[in-house]
């Protein structure tokens, strides 16, 4: 490999976000954060993803944390290394469109305590419901990354994510993801779409995978054969099953090629050593699953995410229908057609699951709609990549019309509503944000930080499962 072009690979360490949202229901803890960020601080990362995504709600709803203090707490740890984020567009990271105010807004603060750079997506791919949260970061200086929501099915084709990754391009975006929440991309497929990915558009390229189906790092392999520039990996403790490839795999696999990292192993064995006790203890209080850390092999057959198949099974299993389970499977691609063909994650991959089970148990297909189908159908979540079926969006919306354009030009600024409703509450400028997002958890917070302020000690303590790859 001598005659080749020296192309060291960038490395995205996921353990302070997505590691741990993938793996411990995003329960690790900004104690647990702060004795290692020194160490962290050395290694050399291109980035480290540390906010964003889940960590927002389960800091305020399960931990009792402010998640703006954990930032700044954390920017002040990491003085070399970029700190990264997740923002789900215009859904911000809460669970419903807020207005251009309040996302701007958001953003704003989001760089002021920290952040240099903004991973942006959108379930849909629907560019619309990114525009607003991408002129805002190139506004505040920040790195914007525009990440593509991966998934299968025959719309999805070459020519697909070509066109979108130019007009992501165009949009002004500093670089693209490849974001496959799945663990769906397999290795020669990310090969062919990382190389005529990066003929298609100068801006760096990351891959950003899961291991719930194993080929996750051969993905990466093969992506980075193909001219990949940034991988996102987690440390070995809280690697591999439906968190991403361990960091220390990728780079010794690199080593002595064109594409070394040049990341030191015996730091990362250090901090390896750190985290271990962390997943042993997490082991030992059932808030590790040793479930997620096996191979879903079934993700790749049915190609639908595998939270979803272990939802279904759940559903089933409450209306004693389990016997139906391959009828719903079966009726899962259909629904999806009909509804345009989304990516399945969410909120999408529940919308069209409960649907499709909706239509095999009550045995009249669509006789049943949940709101969140009749949504889709008019138009308020975006732009799917494939037409409505039109007899189906007949059946459920009737006459009424749907929406074709932006979702958030109908929304009204929210801001100033929402600076009266916390007035008293509000002891920073970012409570605002808390509390547009997750109004009732933030409140509850609020009230819990009073009591600490007056001393009075409240349990903290909750560590109700579940896991939320993303
Ligand atoms: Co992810």
């Amino acid at each position: 490999m001598d005659n080749i072009e020296k192309k060291p690979v960038k490395i995205t360490e996921t353990i302070l976000r997505d590691a741990h949202q993938s793996l411990i229901a995003t329960r690790m803890s900004t104690q647990d954060m702060i004795p290692i960020m020194e160490k962290m601080d050395q290694v050399g990362y291109y980035s480290v993803e540390v906010w964003g995504g889940a960590t927002f709600d389960a800091s305020l709803r399960f931990l009792k944390e402010d998640p703006w203090e954990r930032l700044r707490i954390l920017r002040k740890g990491f003085r070399n290394t970029k700190l990264q984020m997740l923002l789900r567009g215009q859904n911000i990271l809460g669970y419903r469109h807020y207005a251009d105010d309040v996302v701007a807004y958001f953003v704003q603060k989001s760089v002021a305590n920290g952040i240099d750079i903004i991973r942006v997506f959108d379930a849909f791919n629907d560019l619309r419901n990114l525009e607003t949260a991408v002129s805002a970061t190139i506004k505040e200086g920040a790195h914007a990354q525009i990440a593509v929501s991966y998934t299968l099915g025959d719309a999805y084709t070459l020519d697909y994510w070509k066109d979108l990754v130019r007009r992501i391009s165009d949009m002004g975006a500093d670089s693209i993801c490849i974001k496959d929440m799945a663990g769906l991309l397999l290795p020669y497929t990310a090969e062919e779409m990382v190389r005529e990915l990066k003929k298609t558009v100068t801006i760096p390229i990351d891959v950003h995978s899961h291991c719930t189906s194993g080929v996750a790092p051969m993905s990466y392999l093969k992506a980075i054969e193909a001219g990949c520039d940034i991988i996102d990996t987690a440390i070995s403790p809280f690697s591999m099953g439906t968190s991403q490839p361990a960091t220390e795999i990728m780079v010794e696999s690199l080593k002595g090629t064109p594409y070394d990292t040049g990341l030191d192993q015996m730091l990362l064995a250090e901090i390896a050593d750190y985290f271990r006790p962390l997943r042993e203890h997490a082991l030992d209080t059932g808030l590790l699953n040793p479930k997620v850390m096996g191979v879903d092999i079934k993700t790749l057959l049915y190609q639908v995410p595998g939270g979803m198949l272990s939802n279904l099974v759940s559903q089933l299993a409450e209306q004693n229908a389990s016997d139906r389970y391959y009828d719903v499977l079966a009726e899962i691609p259909k629904v999806r057609r009909e509804l345009g063909e989304p990516p399945l994650v969410t909120p999408s991959s529940q919308i069209v699951g409960t649907q499709a089970l909706f239509n095999v148990l009550t045995g009249e297909r669509y006789k049943m709609v949940t709101k969140e189908t009749k949504a889709v159908l008019m138009g308020e979540y975006g732009q799917t990549v494939k037409p409505f079926d039109p007899e189906i969006q007949k059946l459920v919306i009737g006459d009424a019309v749907p929406k074709t354009h932006r979702p958030a030009d109908d929304m009204e600024p929210e801001l100033e509503r929402l600076e009266k409703e916390i007035a008293e509450w509000k002891q920073q400028d970012e409570d605002v944000l808390s509390y547009a997002l997750f109004p009732q958890v933030a409140i509850d917070f609020f009230k819990y930080r009073k009591a600490q302020q007056d001393g009075i000690d409240l349990n903290a303590a909750d560590t109700k499962n579940g896991t939320y790859p993303v």
